[in-house]
């Protein structure tokens, strides 16, 4: 069973940062020690767990003029395509639809714009980020 929730103490957060850096350092190199950054302590953390295991996250932070960022989806990857990582950006739409926000922006990498695309999301601008084509795209709130 999948459950997606809000990491609520410092055990959550550590198992997301494990995965986080177990993804963005190791498997896919965009960092080299860490992938964490000063925008943490102020986002709020989903996670996503598989029968009671923290196999995925995602974190979303408000920023300027009512607009709130996404970021650092990662899903482990015997977790993936079970609609884990679906599930996680639809529950993070939520939580900042209900926070009132006027936008909802991510950058998202390059292979990844068709996934944001079936689950709504809009091309806004491509750009460049850790070095790799990403493309800034938006959420429909
Ligand atoms: C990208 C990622 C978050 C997708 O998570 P996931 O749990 O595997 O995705 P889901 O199972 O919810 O996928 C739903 C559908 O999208 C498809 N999909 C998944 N990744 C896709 C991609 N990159 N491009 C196109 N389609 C994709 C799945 O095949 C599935 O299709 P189906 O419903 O026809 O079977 C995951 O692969 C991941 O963590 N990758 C490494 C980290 C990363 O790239 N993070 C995003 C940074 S922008």
């Amino acid at each position: 069973m999948l459950e997606i929730r809000i990491a609520k103490n410092g055990t959550d957060l550590r198992e997301a940062m494990n995965i986080r850096r177990s993804i963005f350092v190791d498997e896919q190199r965009l960092y080299t020690i860490s992938d964490e950054d000063e925008f943490d302590s102020q986002a709020t953390h989903l996670l996503a767990a598989a029968n009671g295991n923290i196999v995925g996250t995602v974190r979303v932070y408000s920023g300027k003029n009512g607009t709130w960022w996404g970021g650092r989806l990662a899903i482990l990857p015997s977790s993936r395509g079970k609609d884990t990582g679906s599930s996680l950006v639809k529950a993070a739409v939520e939580l900042v639809r209900e926070a009132k926000a006027k936008r909802f922006l991510a950058y998202i990498q390059s292979q990844n714009v068709p996934f944001f695309e079936r689950l709504g999301w809009k091309k806004v601008e491509d750009i460049s980020c850790c070095g790799l084509p990403h493309v800034l795209m938006e959420a429909p709130l």
